[in-house]
């Protein structure tokens, strides 16, 4: 108590104020004057007090009032608890809670920045793992393909959605590598695709972009002159693109070109993705490509069997060919895609390539054919689909192959189909099949005049042919002009293909 407040004589007949506090006059909230005046308990929690060596204390008053018998005070009794220590720790407990606070802030702060650049990484993660399975995918796909013009497809199909860009054009050197063809696109208009369809080498960004193995980015089409078809790129809105070389073992085979109709900055990771992609397709395209050309010889040698079967039996000579012919008159008149018609192409030339398998006494008998020689016949629509199945560029030539002896009112061969059942382009095929039969010297009967067919055609519609067909081809014929039929002796050629 000494150290605190001093000796007794410091105390004695001194008010605790001037002791405690070392002023004039009471604290405002002094208990004792509280007590004095209700005659209860006060306390007051903290007062700071300087001791006589001059050091800072903190303690707890309490007033106790003491009343005499008539319940007046008398005295109170002011008691000290010295809490400095007490205090300093909560003081301590206070800081370290603030500080904890501010450090939870802290920490709540980076933990939520932590989030937001997890959640950024994760998104452009998750971005990056999608377009690794897109290409993975694809890659896949056209890695199994051997048809160069499913391949093509499948690229400007996916680029648009991989880069989310508007279109895409893919161009492929021809044999003489003199010329690069617009071979596929996605997003642009059909006259785009044929006025810009051809590009000699070294020209425009595919050009460009093809000599010096490197891919490009034009940002502003509009403002650069390199490109070829500067008007019709602009008629398509094309703004920015795009290029990456697809380039197989050093030799360049084509170029993708990637196009935005708004104004866009390519980022290294878009020219380095679209790069990735034409590595894949480079390998697909050369796989196809040698595929095709393997089997353009195998199509070649078939081709020369065709002839081979047409020697075999006179009066079969150049079929083939007409029957090809009547069929793309017919696929023209009905303005069908090139598509069909290249299918329809291929399938009036190999048509009866199953013929091969029938014995020549067979073919060539002139005398009525016995039941087992007609199964033999009717088994050739099976037999030379089966000889093309393996040849993937000629897949879509095999149910005009097999049904091209079906009829209308299902009393064909091989597989009884009717009516729409029958593929349409068999339905074409049959009748151009049947019309060169009717006008073609044959070793049982002599060829029908043009009439006669055409009475045959009519008479055979809705029970051999298609009857709108029908109509069709009989309209040709009346259009034709220039219908003749010449009958060299050994064969009948019939030419309405002007
Ligand atoms: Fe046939």
């Amino acid at each position: 108590m000494q150290a605190r407040f001093g000796n007794s004589e410091h105390l004695t007949q001194k008010k605790c104020f001037s002791i405690i506090t070392r002023k004039d006059s009471p604290c405002e909230s002094c208990p004792v004057i509280k007590s004095l005046k209700d005659k209860k308990v006060h306390t007051c929690d903290v007062k700071t007090m300087v001791t006589p060596s001059g050091k800072i204390k903190y303690f707890k008053i309490t007033a106790t009032p003491i009343l005499n018998k008539d319940g007046e005070v008398e005295n109170v009794l002011e008691s000290f608890v010295d809490i400095t220590e007490k205090r300093k720790r909560r003081m301590k407990h206070r800081i370290r809670s603030v500080e904890a606070r501010r450090l939870n802030e802290e920490i709540s702060k980076l933990v939520e920045n932590f989030k937001k650049i997890e959640n950024r990484h994760s998104a452009r993660l998750k971005l990056a793992t999608k377009e690794l399975d897109t290409i993975y995918k694809l890659g896949n796909r056209i890695i199994s393909s051997l048809d160069v013009k499913e391949i093509l497809k499948s690229i400007v199909e996916t680029v648009p959605e991989l880069l989310r860009m508007s279109g895409c054009v893919v161009r492929i050197f021809e044999g003489s590598r003199k010329k690069l063809i617009l071979e596929a696109a996605s997003g642009v208009s059909k006259s785009f695709k044929q006025s810009a369809r051809i590009l000699p080498a070294g020209e425009g960004i595919s050009g460009i972009v093809a000599n010096m193995k490197k891919p490009m980015v034009i940002k502003d089409i509009s403002k650069d002159a390199r490109i070829k078809y500067h008007g019709e790129c602009l008629r398509e809105s094309m703004h920015s693109l795009l290029a990456v070389p697809i380039i197989f073992k050093n030799t360049v085979l084509g170029v993708i070109i990637a196009f935005s109709r708004k104004i866009k900055n390519f980022k290294a990771s878009e020219v380095n993705l679209l790069s990735t992609f034409a590595a894949h397709v480079a390998i697909a395209l050369n796989n196809a490509m040698m595929y095709e050309k393997v089997h353009l010889n195998y199509y070649n040698t078939i081709m020369t069997l065709v002839k081979t079967i047409e020697a075999r039996d006179p009066y079969t000579c150049g079929h083939s060919e007409r029957v090809t012919g009547y069929a793309l008159k017919l696929a023209h008149k009905l303005n069908l895609s090139k598509e069909e018609i290249d299918i329809l192409m291929y399938s009036g030339k190999l048509h009866d390539i199953g013929k091969i398998a029938i014995p020549d006494f067979i073919l060539r008998k002139k005398s009525k054919l016995t039941p087992t020689e007609w199964a033999e016949i009717e088994s050739h629509p099976v037999i030379g689909s089966e000889m093309i199945v393996h040849l993937s560029f000629l897949k879509d030539c095999i149910p005009l192959i097999r049904h091209h002896h079906e009829r209308y009112d299902g009393n064909g061969y091989p597989d009884k189909l009717r009516e729409n059942n029958i593929p349409f382009l068999a339905r074409i095929l049959s009748i151009a099949d049947a019309f060169d039969a009717m006008t073609s010297e044959r070793p049982y009967r002599r060829s029908l005049t043009l009439e006669q067919a055409k009475e045959e055609i009519k008479f055979n519609s809705k029970t051999q042919f298609d009857p709108d067909l029908a109509e069709v081809f009989l309209s040709i014929i009346e259009e034709s002009s220039d219908v003749q039929i010449i009958n060299n002796g050994s064969c009948v050629k019939f030419d309405i293909a002007s």
